[in-house]
């Protein structure tokens, strides 16, 4: 089975799809599957061997040519975080030319791309809570201050509404620094000039991953809590090893681990979800309320990422996880 790795993208993410890309390579059942990296840039699109020489990928079928024979695909593999790996565009042109891939469909991923859509769509999921917020548009920009300042109280999460990572987030504390986080957030590379601004939700972060294995059984992975001495948990505290706390699995008590499973689940199967997606969530101090705060249909795979983390404290090897990953994209 031939597998293309899809990596790199047109965002700040870039780098963290590349390391997620060579951790999952590494851990590949080479067995049985045949792995191309390919490198989706603004500039080409191309398969990297492991020489480091480039074959420049055919935008009709999604092919190259390698000692004078055409390559083609069984499935695609996305790893790449952000615009246009997990955002819908791949996999539109992937079902218009009709190769397989891991994970959720063209709408799917167009949806929950965009953070404030994606609450909207999920009101009403049982036992969920979610942060009063305001989606803020390209063409609202000049009164993006008034209408947070009107509709929300301080302080505020302002981050891109299309991004991830943290990338153009900041936390607003004090309301003269509003304006230059609006800025940050629209200015925010790829992201679509489109910013969420939400209502800061005191209490204790988590991370939590599900899938659909091959033979279509949804399964929960377990918790990941979050502990950052910084004022969140920001670019640096997601990519610098020993600078946060990561705690799989969390420690929850049964209910809380139930619940957030009753949630999980319903979040995936509403939002039609495929292959894995990691929700990221608080649990409100004093209310023991969960409160969603967004959905990642790409979620990073670095050695240290929180799904690799989730797998393996799950008790399972992550060449399994993604053989399943895999397979079920197959069936
Ligand atoms: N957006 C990053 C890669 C994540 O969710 O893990
Ligand atoms: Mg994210």
């Amino acid at each position: 089975t031939k597998v293309a790795l899809i990596t790199g993208g047109y965002t700040g993410e870039a780098e963290v799809s590349l390391k997620s890309a060579a951790f999952v390579q590494s851990q590949m059942d080479t067995a049985r599957y045949d792995v191309y990296p390919v490198h989706i840039t603004v500039e080409d699109w191309y398969y990297l061997d492991a020489e480091g020489k480039t074959f420049t990928i055919d935008r009709s079928d999604f092919s190259f040519v390698q000692n004078g024979q055409k390559v083609t695909f069984d499935v695609a593999f996305i790893i790449l975080h952000g615009t246009p790996g997990e955002d819908g565009r791949l996999q539109g042109y992937f079902d218009m030319i009709g190769l397989r891939y891991t994970s959720c469909n063209a709408l799917t991923s167009a949806l929950t791309m965009n953070k404030g859509y994606t609450k909207a769509v999920l009101t009403g999921v049982p036992e969920m809570y979610a942060a009063k917020s305001v989606l803020l548009f390209e063409s609202q920009r000049a009164q993006a201050y008034g209408m947070v300042t009107d509709a929300l109280k301080l302080p505020y999460f302002v981050k891109p509404n299309a991004g991830g990572s943290s990338i153009g987030m900041t936390k607003v504390k004090t309301i003269d620094a509003l304006q230059e986080a609006l800025d940050k957030a629209y200015d925010a590379e790829g992201t679509g000039q489109e910013v969420l601004v939400e209502e800061f939700v005191t209490g204790r972060e988590f991370s939590q991953g599900i899938f659909r294995n091959a033979q279509g059984e949804l399964v929960v992975l377990p918790a990941t809590e979050v502990k950052t001495t910084r004022e969140f948990f920001d670019f640096e505290a997601k990519y610098t090893p020993g600078l946060t706390e990561e705690i799989t699995p969390a420690d929850l008590t049964v209910e809380q681990q139930e619940r957030a499973g009753r949630i999980i689940r319903e979040i995936f199967v509403r939002l039609n979800c495929k292959g894995m997606v990691r929700v990221d969530f608080f649990l409100e101090n004093g209310t023991d309320n969960f409160y969603f705060i967004e959905i990642n249909t790409i979620p990073g795979q670095t050695a240290q990422s929180f799904i690799p983390q989730q797998v393996r404290a799950f008790g399972m090897k992550e060449t399994a996880f993604y053989t399943e990953l895999i397979e079920a994209a197959l069936v």
